[in-house]
């Protein structure tokens, strides 16, 4: 909501149970509504309600709702105008720790970053980087522009969509600057302004606002407890035609969920049918963690009609920042024309980084899978151990667990957790509609003594949310 009245009722809503045990009402709850306007879930220029309108929503005394503005004008997040109430706002400089455009490992310094389901670089990294200096000197004397990717690199590429059963060229690979980047383009690519897109939810939330960014609607389809929900998917895209779709098929982010051969094949069909151009985001498909065989792509059901998503990010290394698109051999002109209004190639030497990678990932990433294998499992004991209350399926692949907790209260989590050291992003920020309360994503990526220590500073962070009388009144008013 940006430039509108918040009604209070609405703001309640948001709010959710942000009372906690830990300290005085008043900063619970200006933490609670800051978390809401550094998280986006409400847009800078929103009208906030009054103060006694907030005081009787939510039953508080006067004093904490001034109180609790008072602390957010001071801190930048609000801004009084005579005559007109307050706005939100954000300070000119966004705390590091909290902030959504943080560098993860670096601006937290100090605290436990559940934030990014990535890991650090694959060792093996620096040779590649080494041994690729040695074919740039070809390179320097050209311009260095490849708009489409370096032949090379696209070939490496589009031989492993072969081997998987997907024939392939080269020349439908498209070399981008990561996964985000090729959702990006091919949604400017296949959808006009207005159009709706089909999503699952909970899923990754910066491909979504990608999608919105490029004036799509976005239509998400909930998961159901264990995967896809096809007789749900089928309706929705009945009921809306969607223009496009958008899916992470292979561990999805943040369930960890595998899309079945089955599956996949029936929903190629359905979206063949309904002219919805599919858009499938395979990033995590190397990160298979129990040796489980792969589905195939999910363009094998329908190669002239599926576009795939592709990156090194989670395999090798975020930092590189390659990604590529797959594309049907007729919609490769459509895809290079969108892109050149966003950016004019990826870079050279990433790319013969990338190239070498490649090549040697059968002896690179047995190593990332086991580490992976063995934080996942640190992390799903830990949890057990320490918050036994929470539910969650150990994924077969993927970088994180999507947990469910007994009661809805992951955003107010998220203060109290960072108070104790650990940031969180709450479930609702991976539900393209809001809701998702109940749910937490937790990477698995960092070292298993952090992942150990971490869980329990996050256990003592929603003990202090959960005991007590403040949350138990505050959920029982508000439900
Ligand atoms: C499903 C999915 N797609 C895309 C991305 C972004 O990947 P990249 O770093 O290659 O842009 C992520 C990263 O979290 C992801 O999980």
């Amino acid at each position: 909501m940006t430039g509108q009245h918040l009604p209070a009722s609405t703001l309640a809503g948001l709010l959710g149970s942000w009372s906690d045990a830990t300290g005085p009402a008043y900063r619970s709850l200006a933490e609670r509504l800051r978390l809401l306007i550094a998280d986006g879930r409400i847009m800078p220029g929103a009208r906030v309600p009054s103060e006694r309108e907030l005081t009787d929503a939510l039953g508080v005394s006067r004093t904490t709702v001034a109180s609790a503005y008072r602390e957010l004008r001071d801190r930048g997040y609000l801004t009084s105008r005579r005559g007109s109430g307050s706005v939100t706002s954000l300070p000119s400089k966004v705390e590091p720790e909290l902030g959504r455009h943080h560098a993860p490992g670096i601006d937290t310094d100090g605290m436990y970053d559940f934030t990014c389901a990535a890991s650090p670089a694959v060792p093996g990294i620096s040779s590649a980087v080494t041994e690729a200096l040695e074919d740039l000197p070809l390179h320097l004397a050209t311009p260095g522009y490849h708009p489409q990717g370096l032949p090379a690199l696209r070939e490496e590429i589009a031989a492993s969509y072969r081997a998987r059963g997907l024939p392939t060229t080269a020349d439908q690979i498209v070399v981008t600057a990561g996964a985000l980047a090729a959702t990006s383009i091919a949604i400017r690519a296949m959808t006009q302004i207005g159009d709706r897109v089909l999503t699952e939810s909970p899923t990754h939330p910066n491909s979504v606002d990608a999608i919105r960014r490029s004036g799509c609607r976005v239509v998400a389809a909930p998961m159901s407890p264990h995967g896809w929900d096809l007789p749900l998917l089928e309706a929705t895209i009945r009921q809306s035609s969607p223009r496009a779709a958008w899916l992470v098929a292979d561990f999805q982010n943040p369930s960890g969920w595998l899309m079945s051969a089955a599956d996949r094949q029936q929903l190629a069909t359905v979206f063949a049918r309904a002219r919805t151009t599919a858009i499938i985001d395979e990033t995590l498909f190397e990160l298979s963690l129990d040796g489980q065989e792969m589905p195939p792509p999910f363009a094998v059901f329908d190669p002239q009609g599926v576009i795939t998503v592709g990156s090194v990010s989670k395999s090798f290394w975020g930092g590189l920042r390659i990604g590529w698109l797959r594309v049907p051999e007729a919609l490769v002109a459509r895809i290079l024309d969108a892109r050149a209004s966003l950016d004019l190639g990826a870079p050279v030497l990433e790319q013969l980084v990338v190239t070498r990678l490649l090549r040697s990932r059968s002896s690179i990433l047995p190593e990332r899978r086991a580490a992976l294998a063995l934080r996942r499992d640190t992390l799903a004991e830990a949890l057990r151990t320490a918050l036994p209350s929470w539910r969650f399926e150990l994924p077969g692949g993927g970088l994180s667990m999507w947990c469910e907790l007994p009661e809805p209260v992951s955003s107010s989590l998220v203060g109290v957790a960072q108070r104790h050291g650990v940031l969180v992003m709450a479930g609702a920020r991976f539900s393209p509609d809001g809701g998702l309360e109940s749910f937490l994503r937790l990477p698995y990526t960092l070292e298993p003594d952090t992942l150990r220590d971490a869980v329990e500073r996050l256990a003592s962070a929603y003990g202090s949310l959960t005991v007590g009388p403040p949350l138990r009144r505050t959920a029982a008013m508000i439900a």
